[in-house]
């Protein structure tokens, strides 16, 4: 394993923003992410794993050791006439494992298609799109406890699943490195439509031309359509969480904005953070190279060269003129460090 000095991060976050860390280690097993986290022990240095950095927008350079999880492979581990078990190593591509899953025929994904970043970081933030979110089809996940250097395998209850949330980003924050995932997925098509955009996108398809496939398509059209590629335009997809309101709070606010969109759930009512950050005026703003997305409000983008601290000063601004117009403040779904 090659520890490099004074690495650029530039091309390992999708908002594409300068940033050095002070050390660099890419780990292609277990046992060289193990090496690595000791080297980081023994010297006393912070550190911090990377995969695709799509969910990470560096404020400043990073003063440890960041470490990319490059562990890579895809396995079935269990099959039964219904059901198939695969295995994905932390350092997969999620789209790609995705698509790989969809050419074998097992289906559960395809509602998660052209989500950027990779298996390992998925079940961290639980990622979601289009009424499906990554509970639920994760079986188990296999971490390593920094601590000690084990192993430990994790069931999906033991993740406690919510919102873009699960243990690893509570409880056991920066206590484990996810190195697999297991999914049950099925070999008949159960397919999820529950999701407006994508029911539309799908309403003039032939139902017997419905499959796995056609929804994985439909997706990555929806999402080609709203949210920009990262390699042409640096973002990190949504900036800001969707906020989540009381019922009154929402009652209250809808007297005030009649056509305040909102999705209720036991505890309250979802709103769109994009729904308010476009009333603001935001939808399109640029200043010099950031800005927010001219199709999408809850994205915010690197034209060219914005730095880390000029996204995050925007995002300063956007927080500050929801909360005064709307009385919410956004909180950001992006790992600022
Ligand atoms: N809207 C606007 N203006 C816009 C865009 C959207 O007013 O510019 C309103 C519309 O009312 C629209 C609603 O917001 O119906 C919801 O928009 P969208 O379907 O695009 O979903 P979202 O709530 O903005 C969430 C996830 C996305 C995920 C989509 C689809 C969060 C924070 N974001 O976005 O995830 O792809 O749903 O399921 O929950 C990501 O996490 O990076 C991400 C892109």
């Amino acid at each position: 394993m090659l520890i490099r000095e004074q690495a650029q991060l530039r091309h390992l976050n999708t908002f594409h923003v300068p940033a050095q860390a002070r050390w660099f280690a890419a780990v292609t097993s277990a046992a060289e992410l193990q090496d690595a986290l000791a080297w980081a022990r023994d010297r006393q240095q912070s550190f911090m794993l990377i995969g695709q950095g799509s969910n990470i927008l560096f404020k400043q350079d990073y003063p440890g050791l960041i470490i990319e999880l490059q562990l890579r492979g895809i396995s079935v581990v269990a099959e039964t006439d219904a059901a198939v078990d695969v295995e994905a190593m932390g350092g997969e591509v999620w789209h790609e494992f995705v698509q790989w899953c969809l050419a074998r025929g097992y289906c559960g994904l395809e509602n998660l298609s052209l989500i950027p970043g990779t298996v390992g970081a998925a079940p961290v933030q639980n990622i979601g799109a289009y009424g499906a979110e990554v509970k639920d089809t994760l079986l188990s996940l296999e971490a390593l406890e920094i601590a000690s250097g084990t192993f430990r395998r994790f069931s999906n209850a033991e993740c406690t699943f919510a919102y873009r949330n699960s243990v690893f980003k509570q409880k056991l924050q920066g206590q484990y490195v996810i190195c697999s995932v297991r999914f049950r997925l099925h070999k008949q098509p159960r397919l999820n439509l529950d999701y407006p955009a994508l029911r539309e996108a799908l309403a003039g398809v032939d139902p017997s031309q419905l499959t796995p496939q056609a929804v994985s398509d439909a997706v990555c059209a929806i999402r080609r359509s709203k949210l920009p590629d990262h390699q042409r335009l640096g973002n990190a997809g949504s900036f800001f969480w969707n906020p989540h309101l009381s019922r009154e709070q929402f009652d209250n606010l809808k007297r005030q904005w009649p056509t305040l969109p909102g999705y209720p759930d036991a505890n309250g009512v979802k709103v769109p953070a994009a729904w308010l950050i476009e009333q603001a005026g935001w939808k399109g703003y640029r200043e010099g190279d950031v800005g927010v997305h001219s199709e999408h409000a809850l994205v915010l983008v690197n034209h060219g060269d914005a730095t880390g601290a000029e996204l995050v000063a925007l995002s300063v601004k956007i927080q500050d003129s929801i909360q005064q117009r709307f009385g919410i403040r956004l909180e950001p779904e992006v790992r600022i460090v």
